[in-house]
């Protein structure tokens, strides 16, 4: 369910018409809108009352597990897959019948999808020439892209002749060297190594920052969505889960889903026991804890209490503490990942700056945490607010 907290982006009733939508095209228009889409492969729908308004030159970001369909949503934007139902406005328009040349949107996917025996020189211009651009002018464009994507003067090289990072900046450069209205980003950092996607996820966003350009993002890794993103889309079995900053699905997860996607959270369930005053839960292994409720529960009820493993101390004064001993333990440099049986029905897990010395396996540890870094979730798994 789309968060309505904190959110530009609002799902639109279905009835919106075609007429009112358009009237509304112009500069303040967002750059992309979905209403209420729906995609179908024959009988199976892979995506299903999908709604999202993108602002102008903003970086958003579509993250969820395989299958849940994110390329399909970027495929629809590009006129690569039909919808069957809703709308999709680009820059105020519809764009439901119009042909995918028409539409004027760059591409990146995972693997670079260079032509490989053309040069780097026509690789970039490719989009230009089928605009029917001048050649001095082409020439112009071509040389400025790559200048962007830093790899000025290779235009003569031929992509067997480029690492995988040098590939996917001449598969961006190709992708916004026409000014499109707008830029989908398949994966595209998911081939490279480790370094090389970090170099260039603040890359990618530096580019995006100077051209202005909004660009849509699809990608499974929680940490390129939440270093990059002006807003995540968080998407479960074809709808969007949340939608929001990167602070507010971390910080405020709207359901489990979420909280589990987005880093691996501590899901630890309990009863409320007192809500008169502060609101207290019992958690299964029968240690009581603190926490904000934003509303009265009643007792008894059934609640899940979500806490980061970085909101975890050790040796600390806190107002939560859990006593218990440690599975496993894995040194980080500065700090330490803890994994900890509390006597509940699974291991708590801890991100903690070390104190002193690493505790090792077998040691006995307390944790402490305080209330307002605890999410609560009721029974369906939704968060309370
Ligand atoms: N051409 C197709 N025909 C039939 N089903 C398809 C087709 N393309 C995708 N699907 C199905 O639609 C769903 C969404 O697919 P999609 O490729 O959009 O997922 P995704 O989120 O991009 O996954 P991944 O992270 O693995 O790339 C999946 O269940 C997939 O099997
Ligand atoms: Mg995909």
């Amino acid at each position: 369910m789309p968060d309505s907290q904190g959110t530009t982006l609002n799902p639109r009733p279905a009835s919106a018409g075609a007429e009112g939508a358009s009237a509304g095209a112009g500069a303040s228009s967002p750059a992309v809108e979905f209403r209420n889409i729906d995609i179908a492969y024959g009988k199976f729908v892979a995506v299903r009352d999908f709604s999202l308004s993108i602002g102008k030159g903003s970086f958003v970001t579509l993250l969820g597990p395989s299958g849940c369909g994110k390329t399909t949503i970027l495929r629809s934007i590009a006129g690569l897959v039909d919808i069957s139902a809703g709308q999709i406005m680009i820059g105020g328009r519809r764009v439901d019948d119009v042909p995918i040349y028409k539409r004027n949107i760059g591409l990146v996917f995972q693997s670079y999808a260079l032509f490989p025996h053309k040069s780097v020189f026509d690789n970039v211009a490719f989009g230009l020439k089928h605009r029917n651009v001048a050649k001095p002018e082409i020439k112009r464009k071509v040389g400025q892209a790559l200048d962007m994507v830093r790899l000025p003067g290779s235009e003569k090289k031929l992509p067997s002749q480029l690492s995988g990072g040098q590939q996917q900046r001449i598969a961006l450069a190709r992708a916004i060297v026409f000014e499109p209205q707008v830029l989908l980003l398949d994966e595209p950092l998911s081939a490279l190594d480790a370094n090389m996607r970090e170099e260039m996820r603040v890359e990618i966003k530096k580019i995006q920052k100077e051209t202005g350009i909004t660009a849509i993002f699809v990608t499974h890794d929680q940490e390129e969505a939440l270093s990059m993103s002006d807003r995540i889309v968080v998407m479960n079995a074809g709808s969007a889960e949340q939608i929001g900053t990167p602070e507010e699905v971390y910080e405020r997860p709207a359901t489990a889903f979420v909280a589990d996607f987005l880093g691996k959270a501590n899901m630890l369930s309990g009863t409320v026991s007192r809500s008169d005053g502060p609101t207290i839960v019992t958690l299964a292994g029968g240690q009581t804890i603190y926490v904000l409720s934003p509303k009265a529960l009643p007792q008894g009820s059934a609640v899940t209490v979500v806490v980061r493993p970085q909101k975890l101390s050790v040796g600390r004064a806190s107002a939560n503490r859990l006593p218990g001993r440690i599975v496993s333990a894995s040194y980080l440099g500065g700090s330490a990942i803890y994994e900890v049986d509390i006597g509940g029905k699974a291991n708590i897990r801890a991100n903690a700056p070390i104190d002193g010395r690493v505790l090792r396996e077998g040691e006995a540890i307390e944790l402490g945490f305080d209330p307002h870094d605890c999410v609560l979730l009721d029974e369906a798994g939704l968060r309370i607010s």
